[in-house]
C-alpha cells in the first residue's frame, strides 16, 4: 500500500487498535517521507528552476492544505481516531508534523537538491532520463568540488601603442616636462599657418590631408598643440603632446590613415641647439638602451629653423648595416629643431627673449621598433592573438 492509500483510511479501516499499532504507522509515514526525500536529493536537479520545482512538488505534497499528506493524517487518523487513542495519536501526529515541516521547507530542501550536469552533447530529457534510472548516486556529481579549477577571469591590458606612449611620457616627466593636449579636429590655421606651413606646401593638398570643409580639418600632426599651448601658458614651457593624428594615406605595413604622435617643446630663455641635443641623447638612451648611439643629421620643416632628424644606431645590424637599416647603419627616429621665430609670435611669445627646441615621433614606430613588429595595421585590427602578447 502506498503512503497516500494509507493516510485516506482511517485507522480503524486499517485495523489499527492498540497504541503500539499506532507508533508503528506513524512510523511507517515519517519513513516514507524520509525516503522521499533521499529520493530526490540522491536524483539532483538539471538547473535552478528544476530545483525549485522539485522542492516545491516534495513541500505541496506533503504540506499543501488541502489534499497535503499530512492533512490527511489529521482529518482521517486524528480526528477520527476513537477516544482512547486520541491522546497517543496526538502525540504521534505533533512528532510527525514537526518532522515533515523541517524535512520539506523549500530553502532547506533546495540547498539539499544537487545539480547535476549533463554528460556534454546528450539532449536535456533524455540524459536525465538516464541518469535517473542509473545506479543511484552514479551520475552524481557535487555541488562544489574543491578540487575543480577556478573561473579564470581575463584581465585586459593596455594596447601597446598606449604602453609605449605611457613609456615616453614617464621618460619627460622625469625631466620635468608636462603633458598637454588638444583637439584632433583641428583648424587650418593651427595645422597650417601657424606653423608656418605655405599654402603651397604640398601636404596642405586634399590627397594628404583629410578636410572637414575648406577651414577645418583632422589634424595632420600634434604640433598645432604647441602654438594652443604658447598661447595658453606663455613662456617658460617644456611640454610633450601626445595624441591621434590623421592623414590621407592608404594603408600599407608601414603607413595607417590614422597614427598617434609624442610633440615635444621646451620654450625658455638661453635655450639653444646643444639642449636639445642633450635631451634626445638622453631620451634615446632611456628608451632604447643605455649603449644605443644618437646621430643628428641637417632636415628642413617649416617651424623650425635649423632642423634636424635624429637617428639611432642601428640594433640589428650595431651599425654595420643591414636590411632593416637600408644598409646605413642607421635609423631615424624623429624630426626636431629650433622653433622658428615666427612660430613662436603666432604663439605670442617675444622671439627676441626667448627661444625653443621641439620634436615629433611617430609612436607606432616606436612601438614596431621596441616589440619587432613588421605590419603597423596591426595595432588597428584588434586580433586578439596580436594583443594578447602585450
Ligand atoms: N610635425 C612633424 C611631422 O608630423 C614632426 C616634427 C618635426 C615635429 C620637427 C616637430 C619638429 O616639433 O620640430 O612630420
Amino acid at each position: 500500500m502506498t503512503v497516500e492509500e494509507t493516510v485516506r483510511q482511517t485507522l480503524a479501516e486499517l485495523q489499527v487498535t492498540g497504541e503500539e499499532a499506532v507508533r508503528s504507522a506513524f512510523a511507517e509515514v515519517r519513513s516514507a517521507m524520509e525516503q522521499e526525500r533521499q529520493r530526490i536529493i540522491r536524483e539532483g536537479a538539471r538547473d535552478e528552476t528544476e530545483r525549485q520545482m522539485i522542492a516545491k512538488t516534495m513541500r505541496d505534497r506533503w504540506l499543501a492544505r488541502k489534499q497535503g499528506l499530512l492533512a490527511c493524517v489529521d482529518e482521517n487518523w486524528l480526528e477520527k481516531a476513537p477516544p482512547e487513542l486520541k491522546p497517543v495519536v496526538g502525540r504521534q501526529f505533533n512528532e510527525l508534523r514537526r518532522k515533515v515541516i523541517a524535512s520539506c521547507e523549500v530553502s532547506g530542501l533546495m540547498s539539499e537538491i544537487p545539480l547535476m550536469e549533463e554528460p556534454a552533447g546528450a539532449a536535456g530529457t533524455t540524459a536525465s532520463a538516464a541518469r535517473r534510472t542509473a545506479a543511484p548516486g552514479a551520475a552524481r556529481v557535487q555541488v562544489t568540488d574543491l578540487t575543480l579549477p577556478g573561473y579564470r577571469r581575463p584581465l585586459g591590458s593596455l594596447h601597446p601603442v598606449t604602453q609605449v606612449q605611457r613609456e615616453i611620457e614617464a621618460i619627460f616627466l622625469g625631466l620635468g616636462f608636462t603633458i598637454e593636449t588638444g583637439p584632433e579636429i583641428e583648424s587650418v590655421y593651427y595645422n597650417f599657418d601657424a606653423l608656418n606651413i605655405p599654402e603651397s606646401h604640398p601636404s596642405r593638398d586634399d590627397w594628404d590631408t583629410l578636410y572637414i570643409d575648406s577651414q577645418t580639418l583632422l589634424r595632420t600632426h600634434t604640433s598645432p598643440v604647441q602654438i594652443r599651448a604658447m598661447r595658453k601658458h606663455g613662456a617658460p614651457l617644456y611640454i610633450i603632446i601626445p595624441g591621434r593624428c590623421y592623414r590621407r594615406d592608404n594603408p600599407d605595413s608601414t603607413h595607417s590613415p590614422i597614427f598617434h604622435q609624442i610633440e615635444g617643446l621646451a620654450v625658455d630663455t638661453h635655450i639653444t641647439f646643444a639642449d636639445l641635443k642633450g635631451t634626445l641623447d638622453f631620451f634615446a638612451r632611456k628608451f632604447f638602451g643605455e649603449k644605443t648611439r644618437t646621430s643628428f643629421h641637417p632636415s628642413f620643416f617649416p617651424f623650425t629653423e635649423p632642423s634636424g632628424e635624429v637617428a639611432i644606431g642601428c640594433r640589428f645590424c650595431e651599425g654595420k648595416g643591414c636590411r632593416i637599416c637600408k644598409q646605413s647603419g642607421w635609423i631615424e627616429v624623429m624630426g626636431c629643431g629650433i622653433v622658428h621665430p615666427d612660430v613662436l609670435r603666432h604663439g605670442g611669445i617675444d622671439p627676441l627673449r626667448y627661444t625653443g627646441w621641439a620634436f615629433g615621433l611617430g609612436v607606432e614606430r616606436y612601438a614596431m621598433m621596441k616589440y619587432d613588429i613588421n605590419d603597423i595595421q596591426l595595432f588597428l585590427q584588434s586580433d586578439m592573438r596580436f594583443l594578447e602578447q602585450f
